[in-house]
């Protein structure tokens, strides 16, 4: 393992021109260099390197990045290997951590254990195959219940005949060590009995396929003994962030982008047999939040398919807020009484499966919506605890677009006013940036203090802190527009786009005055009105930027063109690559030698300050017109109780407006 600190210093001492100029001709042209493009043909160069920002950018195709990602896409290396190289070229001589002895011993452990454990399933497996009792008792009720002996095989099931200690005595005619049998739970701690007996035996699988536990079923339908009895936690084994069959489904997950989600070891079995490959269970208890880490991993979509009893549809709604919060979309699907997901596939068939999913699955909130509403029908005190229940449940989504959709929708549902709900969700939103802030106590820079609004019930969160005046000499003008090179905008602003571009481009730098990071005074200003974002993607770079400071972590330009989101490292480099076009003829355009005027980089603690206040602008700006339209509304319906609430907001937001433009030196004319 490289140590991140020398990662850091290798991409800090790679030069964009040098690396690239071992693979393609380069001509100076002004700052920059250029060539013919490597990545697709032309006869007329349109292959831009900068060695200023330190990156790459065709303008023919569009490809763009750093030095790491000129060599991952065109020598086709891992990123390990981009650095490797990049380390070697430079002369850094890379410290790979070493591992300590405790570590050692820990990975020799858990080696052990796997090897226990695959001698286990050995075991099962030959008195599943190769044993008469096997066959009679065991195959012939995996095959009753359906299942192949494909299936079988590929699950790793076995059997695990009714007898004291007959894995003790094969553990040790292969020579495998009691100590090691006692402690992946495969025999009694006191090494005389074997754990599992009288039971048809399931493998659970870690990751990469290595067996870290078993499960093992009665055959008999006694209701004095357990069903289902498991290996006891291990280091191989941690339940709670264990899903049974992913080893199996990770591939099909992948594949649908949708993740089933089922109680039973029984039901994958069976879904899998059936064709519907990428399910996986929880095996009985509620998901936990490493459960659903996993799963998110590979894909956004969650649908969970339980049995429509009563005990099945609560324990489905306890996972639903926790699988929210990991901004997973989910839905949900009932089977008819009497039916779970094993039993429906094997009487139907996949393809009927198929079919009742896509008929049945309900979005988790709005199933939820309907199934409270249904039990409140006709209590109206009850219907308020709905109420906070539901938006409780969408307080927790992390899109803020999302979040407003949900909205809508479920006030459609309930026919309730959408602003009833959004006024009870912006309290929950308030309480819990109230919570997180206490937490960031420790994070420098001004704590966002409330602003000049009162806020109603009916205000929005988007209320932008306001700036301090000590912030903001009054004698600093706005940059003069024309000037400012033409920028390809998203869904959002301008004004937003340059406050992503300020923490992407310059996030990591110091402030000289200040003492806190670019990124550190941005979030700290404008920290909790980071779903005013209109455009999803900057609102989502925002808040990843957010989260990294709260937990520490610094990031810069690299971070964000490596970044698994290609949307993420596409802007990135299309915001690197844009003051190109001005740089070179800096001094014509602005009619100013280079001596005075600083140059961009230099500049970013001025260009950031105007960024936010141009940002509180638009917002506010919006603000007012909102607002506006409140007055209206409430002036054609009589209500002059609540216009006169809206006139004094609009005073307060000119004021404000007014003040913003004040500090940036622009003279705003009143609408
Ligand atoms: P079949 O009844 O054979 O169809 O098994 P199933 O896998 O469908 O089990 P069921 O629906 O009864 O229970 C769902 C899951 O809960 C099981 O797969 C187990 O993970 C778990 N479970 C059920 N009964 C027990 C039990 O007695 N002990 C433990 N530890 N887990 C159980
Ligand atoms: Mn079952």
């Amino acid at each position: 393992m490289i140590p991140p600190r020398q990662i850091q210093d290798v991409l800090d001492a790679a030069r964009i021109e040098d690396v690239v100029g071992e693979f393609v001709t380069l001509k100076r042209r002004g700052v920059n260099l250029i060539g013919l493009c490597p990545f697709h043909g032309e006869k007329t160069p349109s292959f831009n390197v900068n060695p200023a920002r330190n990156i790459f950018k065709c303008f023919g195709c569009a490809k763009g990045g750093d030095a790491v990602t000129f060599l991952r896409e065109h020598e086709k290396m891992t990123y390990v290997e981009a650095i490797r190289w990049l380390a070697k070229k430079y002369g850094i001589e890379l410290q790979e951590i070493e591992r300590t002895p405790e570590q050692l011993a820990e990975i020799q452990l858990a080696d052990s254990l796997y090897i226990v454990n695959e001698f286990g399933l050995k075991h099962f497996q030959q008195q599943l195959f190769d044993t008469d009792e096997g066959k009679s008792v065991a195959l012939s009720y995996f095959r009753k219940r359906g299942l192949r002996e494909e299936t079988i095989r590929t699950f790793g099931l076995g059997y695990a005949p009714d007898q004291r200690d007959l894995l003790i005595r094969d553990a040790k005619n292969t020579g495998h060590s009691l100590d090691l049998l006692k402690k992946v739970g495969l025999c009694s701690q006191d090494g005389s009995r074997d754990f599992f007996r009288a039971r048809v035996m399931f493998a659970i699988h870690n990751l990469s396929g290595k067996v870290a536990a078993f499960a093992g079923r009665t055959m008999s339908s006694e209701k004095t003994v357990p069903k289902y009895i498991n290996s006891p936690e291990t280091e191989i084994y941690v339940k709670n962030k264990t899903l049974y069959g992913l080893f199996q489904a990770r591939k099909a997950i992948r594949q649908h982008d949708e993740c089933l989600l089922v109680e039973g070891y029984m039901d994958v079995i069976s879904l899998y047999q059936a064709g519907i490959e990428n399910v996986v269970a929880s095996s009985g208890t509620s998901l936990t939040e490493g459960q659903l880490q996993l799963i998110r991993r590979h894909t956004d979509n969650l649908k969970i398919l339980y049995d429509g009893d009563a005990a099945g549809v609560k324990a489905a709604l306890r996972g639903l807020d926790l699988a929210l919060e990991q901004d997973l979309n989910v839905k949900i699907c009932l089977f008819p009484d009497g039916h779970d997901p094993d039993s429906y596939v094997q009487e139907f068939g996949g393809e009927a499966m198929n079919q009742f999913m896509a008929a049945n699955a309900k979005d988790f909130i709005l199933f939820k919506t309907e199934l409270l509403l249904e039990e409140t029908r006709h209590d109206p005190v009850k219907r308020a605890g709905l109420i906070r229940d539901i938006v409780g449940s969408i307080a927790r989504i992390p899109d803020p677009i999302k979040r407003s959709v949900y909205l809508r929708e479920c006030a459609t549902l309930m026919e309730v006013a959408e602003q009833t709900l959004s006024a009870e969700l912006n309290k929950i939103i308030a309480g819990s940036i109230r919570k997180k802030e206490d937490k960031a106590a420790r994070q420098p820079g001004r704590a966002s203090d409330s602003g000049p609004f009162i806020p109603g019930d009916e205000w929005p969160t988007e209320v932008p802190p306001m700036p301090s005046d000590a912030d903001f000499p009054p004698d600093q003008p706005f940059p003069v527009e024309p000037g400012e090179p033409r920028r390809q905008t998203r869904g959002g602003a301008v004004q937003e786009r340059d406050v992503i571009r300020m923490l992407i481009q310059y996030g990591n730098r110091t402030l000289e005055q200040e003492q806190v990071t670019v990124a550190e005074y941005i979030l700290s200003d404008i920290g909790d009105s980071l779903d005013s974002f209109d455009d999803p993607l900057y609102a989502k770079i925002a808040i990843e930027c957010q989260n990294m400071l709260l937990s520490g972590r610094s990031f810069d330009h690299h971070y964000f063109i490596q970044h698994p989101s290609a949307e993420v490292s596409e802007l990135t480099i299309n915001i690197l690559s844009e003051p190109w076009d001005y740089s070179p003829n800096w001094e014509g355009m602005w009619n100013y030698p280079l001596q005075n005027q600083k140059m961009p980089d230099l500049n970013f603690d001025l260009d950031m300050k105007q960024a936010l206040l141009r940002f509180k602008l638009l917002k506010v700006n919006k603000m007012c017109d909102q607002n506006l339209a409140r007055i209206k509304a409430a002036s054609l319906a009589g209500d002059d109780e609540s216009m006169m609430r809206y006139m004094k907001v609009q005073q307060k937001l000119l004021a404000t407006r007014n003040d913003i433009a004040a500090k940036g030196g622009t003279v705003i004319f009143p609408k």
